[in-house]
C-alpha cells in the first residue's frame, strides 16, 4: 500500500553539497517528496528524536554530530515506502552498505552515515509528526 516514511539528510551529507544529488536519487527511485525543510537541530530536538537510543554508548556522539550543522528533513511517499527507503539507504554501518545505496556513496562512518530513515510504519508516523504539522505535508493533486 501507499506509505509515507521520514528521512533526514544528516549534517555530513548537507556539508558535502549533496542535497540535490540525494533528492535526485529519491525521485529516480520513485519516491514523491511531500514535505521538506532545512533546520539546525538543537540538542533537545535531537535528543527527543533519538530518545530510544538514550543511554547507548553512541548517544552523546550522535547528538554532537546531529547538531554540528544543518540537516534537511523530508517525508517520502511511495508504495511500501518504509522498506523501499531502507533498501535505498543501505545498512546503518556503511562498511556493510551494498554498492549503489545512499550510505555506500555518502556515509563517512557508523555515526556519520549520511541519511536517516524510519525503521517501521509506526516510527514513520511518530517521526513525521515530530518535525511536520499536518498542514506542512502536502497532497499531490497533479
Ligand atoms: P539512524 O538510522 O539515524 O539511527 C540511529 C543512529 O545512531 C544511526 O543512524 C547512526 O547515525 C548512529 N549510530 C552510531 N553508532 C551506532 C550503532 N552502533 N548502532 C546503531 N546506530 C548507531
Amino acid at each position: 500500500s501507499i506509505e509515507r516514511t521520514f528521512s533526514i539528510l544528516k549534517p555530513n551529507a548537507v556539508a558535502k553539497n549533496a542535497i540535490g544529488s540525494i533528492y535526485s536519487r529519491f525521485e529516480h527511485a520513485g519516491f514523491t517528496i511531500v514535505a521538506a525543510k532545512m533546520l539546525h537541530l538543537t540538542r533537545e530536538q535531537a535528543a527527543g528524536f533519538y530518545a530510544e537510543h538514550d543511554g547507548k554508548p553512541f548517544f552523546n556522539g550522535l547528538l554532537d554530530f546531529m547538531t554540528s550543522g544543518p540537516v534537511v528533513v523530508q517525508v517520502l511517499e511511495s508504495e511500501n515506502a518504509v522498506q523501499r527507503y531502507r533498501d535505498l539507504m543501505g545498512a546503518t554501518n556503511p562498511a556493510n552498505a551494498l554498492a549503489g545505496t545512499l550510505r555506500a556513496d555518502y556515509a563517512d562512518s557508523m555515526t556519520e552515515n549520511a541519511v536517516h530513515g524510519s525503521d517501521s510504519l509506526a516510527s514513520a508516523v511518530r517521526e513525521i509528526a515530530y518535525f511536520f504539522s499536518d498542514d506542512e505535508v502536502c497532497q499531490r493533486t497533479r
